[in-house]
């Protein structure tokens, strides 16, 4: 495996490679969710590039930035393991000049939901993948469901300005009590972990009261928040149709469900399609 720090590095070790690149973006503090999107990655392409880069364009004034888990011995074995072609850990000044020219995320879609209680979030997102496109060139990127609604502007983002790669949205990974996998976890203590489960268990029922026939939004929302009490703050709960407009109806085949609350230090996102 190749450890590229510079934009050139990076291009020396791409132009070895010949067939199908698979591309994972990450911002590192790998764990298991990260490592299924390498592993699919791996086995759908002839070659594997992963980045580790924690952007500071996406994070907000008072967010994280500096307290973001960096564990790159780590991240590099793991890499290695899952047989990398490329790791690309490029430093701030390599992506990024003072007064770039910069992409915004929509002004309804980005600034809805994730958007609204973090603006800008989504501008500085679309802008690193959108320059981690360019300069993997890959054939294949893979993110996850979880973050919903970032893999929903990457797409749009990919349609409107006709980019020549294919987005594979993957499966959220929980753990074995249905935490879904998060950077962020690492900041919960071991009773807020367990609260934290309030998450995925107000997503079980919602689907548990869609089987059982109930599609008006509304109730479900609040039986929702039943559940969701064990945690600190409920920013929202949201049912929505796969183009992030609010549904009043529950839409088989066409709804996602999504909640994001604090538990603690971390502000945790979950969702479910349906
Ligand atoms: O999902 C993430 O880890 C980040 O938002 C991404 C896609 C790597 C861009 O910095």
């Amino acid at each position: 495996m190749i450890i590229a720090r510079t934009i050139a590095e990076l291009k020396e070790a791409k132009s070895a490679l010949q067939g199908t690149i698979g591309f994972v973006p990450t911002m590192g503090a790998l764990h298991k969710g990260h490592l299924s999107l390498i592993q699919q990655a791996k086995a759908e392409n002839d070659h594997l590039i992963v980045s580790i880069f924690v952007n500071p364009t996406q994070f907000l004034e008072g967010e994280d930035l500096d307290a973001y888990p960096r564990r790159e011995e780590a991240d590099r074995k793991i890499c290695e393991l899952a047989k990398a072609d490329i790791l690309f850990m490029p430093t701030v000044d390599q992506m990024y000049e003072h007064d770039e020219l910069s992409i915004g995320a929509p002004a309804i879609r980005g600034y809805i939901l994730e958007g609204q209680k973090r603006p800008g979030h989504f501008d500085g997102m679309l802008q690193i993948v959108m320059k981690l496109l360019n300069l993997t060139g890959a054939d294949n990127a893979y993110f996850g469901k979880k973050d919903a609604q970032q893999l929903a502007l990457i797409m749009q983002m990919v349609t409107n300005y006709f980019m020549d790669v294919k987005i594979i949205p993957c499966e959220i990974v929980r753990d074995e009590k249905g935490l879904a996998l998060s950077s962020r976890n690492a900041y919960m203590s071991e009773e807020e972990k367990v609260r934290a489960l309030c998450l995925s268990r107000s997503l079980k029922r919602a689907t548990k009261l869609i089987m059982g026939g109930k599609l008006d939004t509304v109730s479900i929302k609040e039986e929702m928040l039943e559940v969701l009490k064990e945690a600190d703050e409920v920013e929202y709960v949201a049912i929505v149709d796969r183009a992030f407009r609010p549904l009043e109806k529950v839409e088989l085949g066409n709804t996602m469900i999504l909640v994001a609350a604090w538990v603690g230090k971390p502000r945790l996102i979950d969702n479910i399609w349906i």
